[in-house]
């Protein structure tokens, strides 16, 4: 097989694309100078791609960096290197004026809809403000923004109401409206259901799916929650300390996850057979994640790697000595940045 060394996972005809995106915050020092002490690394090359009508899932534990990425995907944040790529433009070139019609095309629906959307306004002005914002409510506004509500499956009657008169799956329906009023191409979802109850979570979910066929939407959906993931997404990507450790399609990655952190966060998805949950092996991630400030030379996974633990010493020598790079050459389907990548079959 061959090694295919640090090339984005392709999508036939990527709509956007972003090309080894790094984000650094820096640490400032306390005091009148405010010095720059240290640097938090966000995101450390990442590469990305989302073709038409395709769900590109990213997903990780908490401060991996994924809705970093995804607001530098935006252009939202500038990055510290890479370029995002949108319509043959490299967006990090260009001016606010240039990038203010892309910004239609590229809209965020956010985790907590309460606290994004504005609690003195009404649903009909909320999903019409984007309109108003870029001077497009004037022409046949109110009727586009009546049918946003009937697609997001709302009640065209509760248009005059708040949001805190509405549920939670109804709040990010509302959401949803608002980021599709400007006839987006793109959306990125950040935890878009990970606030809502299990029971909720379908029904916005099969929303999504729906949008996407109907309207040939091409989504980022960022997630902590990997069955979610196998259902909505077309591609994953799976992000630890600010890396992308695994990439490949759903089918290829559930079929055999081929990095130990992969394969940690799959062996936590419930299964819906009792006799396999019970039997099945459990990897259990022993320690904290390590400080972005500060992050472990070679492997940045190897701190906490359960593989790591079973090498040799000389083994050992290359996870802390060399950064691995993305490859499919392991025998697997998917892409994987590990010495010793062997796919698994856990779900
Ligand atoms: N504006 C900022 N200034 C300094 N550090 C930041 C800033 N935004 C994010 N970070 C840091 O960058 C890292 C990545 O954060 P990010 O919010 O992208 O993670 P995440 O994967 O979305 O986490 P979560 O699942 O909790 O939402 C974290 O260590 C975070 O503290
Ligand atoms: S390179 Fe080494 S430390 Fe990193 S994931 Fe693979 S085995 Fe674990
Ligand atoms: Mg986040």
């Amino acid at each position: 097989m061959n090694a295919m060394l640090d090339t984005p996972q392709t999508a036939a005809n990527p709509v956007i694309a972003g090309r080894n995106l790094v984000k650094e915050f820096p640490v400032r020092a306390k005091g009148i100078l405010r010095r720059k002490v240290g640097a938090v690394h966000a995101v450390s090359g990442v590469s990305l791609e989302i073709g038409q009508t395709e769900t590109l899932a990213l997903v990780g534990e908490s401060g991996c960096g994924k809705s970093t990425t995804a607001r530098l995907m935006m252009n939202l944040i500038p990055p510290t290197s890479g370029e995002i790529l949108y319509e043959g433009r490299d967006l990090t070139k260009l001016s606010r004026n240039q990038m203010r019609p892309i910004r239609r095309d590229l809209q965020l629906v956010f985790q907590d809809p309460m606290a994004s959307l504005d609690p003195r306004m009404t649903v009909f002005e909320i999903i019409a403000e984007p309109l108003r914002v870029h001077n497009l409510f004037k022409n046949g506004g109110r009727d586009r923004v009546n049918s946003l509500i009937e697609i997001v499956g709302l009640n065209p009657e509760h248009r005059n109401r708040y949001p805190h008169e509405f549920s939670g799956g109804q709040r990010q329906r509302i959401g949803i409206a608002r980021a599709l009023a400007l006839q987006p191409r793109v959306l990125m979802l950040d935890e878009p259901v990970s606030a809502l109850d299990v029971s909720i979570q379908a029904g916005v979910i099969n929303l999504l799916e729906d949008l996407q066929d109907e309207l040939g939407l091409s989504y980022l959906f960022v997630s902590h929650d990997l069955s979610v993931v196998r259902h909505i997404a077309d591609k994953v990507a799976v992000m630890y300390l600010g890396k992308i450790v695994e990439e490949g399609t759903t089918d290829q990655l559930f079929a055999g996850p081929a990095h130990p952190y992969t394969q940690a966060l799959m062996s936590a998805i419930p299964l819906p057979d009792p006799r396999k949950e019970r039997t099945r092996e459990r990897i259990v991630l022993q320690g904290d994640v390590p400080s972005p400030s500060n992050p472990p030379s070679g492997c940045r996974f190897r701190t906490r790697c359960p593989l790591f633990k079973e090498l040799d010493e000389s083994q050992q020598a290359k996870c802390i000595d060399v950064e691995p790079l993305l490859r499919s050459d392991h025998a697997g389907l998917t892409r994987a940045a590990c010495h010793y990548a062997e796919p698994k079959q856990l779900v």
